[in-house]
């Protein structure tokens, strides 16, 4: 199959609607689409990817208005979240409305809805004759794709087009917040905060918090994930690294260890957001075998980084 690169969210979206798979920017992370009513095309997305069956897709929509044609239920919490929060880097689990098919929501009673913020992600969303599910754009399993030319890379000739636009400006997936249970939790840390969202909802509570010994809420969180072909190693700022061999490289806020051959010193928490799934690849691409990675404290987007650092390493 030939897919089809092009800078015009009309013409994507009309690949969409009739039945194609589409991928798309988002500022969080690129997105692969199919429209929610095309089961065809949702199960070709999960092929395309090589995604297990039983991870539910989040469900993108352009406007606050089409949240009933998605959600059945939307509480006070929800509510005040969407208020603040949408359009923007943030995933509501609510009650689903019963017209999204079970192959979209892996077969739950609920399901992930998001609006981007990204003007293009809009533009085509609104072109979208209907709700959008998508994953995001990389294979199964690899860091998630942040710019269009490394979703080329993990999914030309897989899918039917791919909306170009430039590289995400998050760099790192939404934050998930479960409203569909008695209690707001926070299923997956993003760059909207566990610090912001508490100033909204301030019981919300991280979802490991509540009963680490539990399997995950998510199911996608059960998976491994962000992994790069290297191998990961975890440091903070005041351990002192030996670095062991020639091909290793490091990415991290303060001075690079001494001995890496390929590395990132990020200004500040953003830039290391935005740079980290990108470095992860340039690492696989240069044959590097080992990254050192440092830890962030756990606050504010901090936590969004060593989640994901912490699933790279496969720690958890
Ligand atoms: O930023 C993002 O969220 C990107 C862009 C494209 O929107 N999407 C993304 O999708 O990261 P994905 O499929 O890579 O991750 C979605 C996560 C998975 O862990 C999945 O299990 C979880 O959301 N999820 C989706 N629907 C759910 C539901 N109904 N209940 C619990 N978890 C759900
Ligand atoms: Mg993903």
């Amino acid at each position: 199959m030939k897919t089809i690169l092009t800078d015009s969210a009309e013409k994507a979206a009309r690949i969409l609607n009739s039945g194609g798979i589409v991928a798309f920017p988002t500022e969080t992370v690129y997105g692969l689409g199919a429209s929610i009513y095309h089961p065809e095309a949702i199960s070709r997305l999960f092929r395309a990817k090589g995604r297990p069956m039983d991870n539910p897709l989040i469900v993108h929509i352009y406007s606050i208005d089409q949240l009933p044609e998605v959600a059945a239920e939307i509480n006070a919490e929800a509510t005040k979240l969407i208020e603040r929060f949408f359009p923007g880097p943030l995933t509501l689990i609510l009650k689903k409305n019963p017209g999204v098919p079970y192959t979209v929501t892996a077969g739950l009673e609920s399901v992930g809805v998001r609006c981007p913020a990204n003007p293009v992600a809009r533009e085509f969303l609104r072109f979208s004759q209907c709700p959008v599910a998508a994953p995001s754009a990389n294979l199964s399993g690899l860091p998630s794709a942040t710019s269009w030319e490394t979703v080329f890379e993990d999914l030309a000739g897989k899918i039917d087009s791919l909306l170009r636009d430039k590289p995400s400006s998050i760099g790192l997936e939404s934050t998930i917040v479960d409203c569909s249970g008695p209690k707001p939790l926070l299923l997956r840390a993003g760059a909207i905060t566990l610090e912001q969202l508490q100033s909204v909802v301030p019981d919300i509570m991280e979802s490991t918090v509540v009963d680490p010994a539990k399997p995950p809420k998510s199911p996608g969180l059960k998976y491994p994930h962000y992994a790069p072909k290297a191998s990961i190693v975890l440091y903070t700022a005041q351990d002192n690294i030996a670095v062991g061999n020639s091909s290793s490289a490091s990415i991290g806020m303060s001075e690079a260890p001494a001995g890496v051959s390929l590395f990132k010193v990020c200004q500040n928490l953003d830039e290391y957001g935005q740079e980290l799934f990108r470095f992860f690849r340039l690492c696989d691409a240069e044959g590097i075998s080992t990254i050192y990675c440092e830890l962030p404290s756990n606050e504010g987007l901090g936590r969004a980084i060593r989640d994901r650092l912490i699933r790279a390493a496969g720690v958890c």
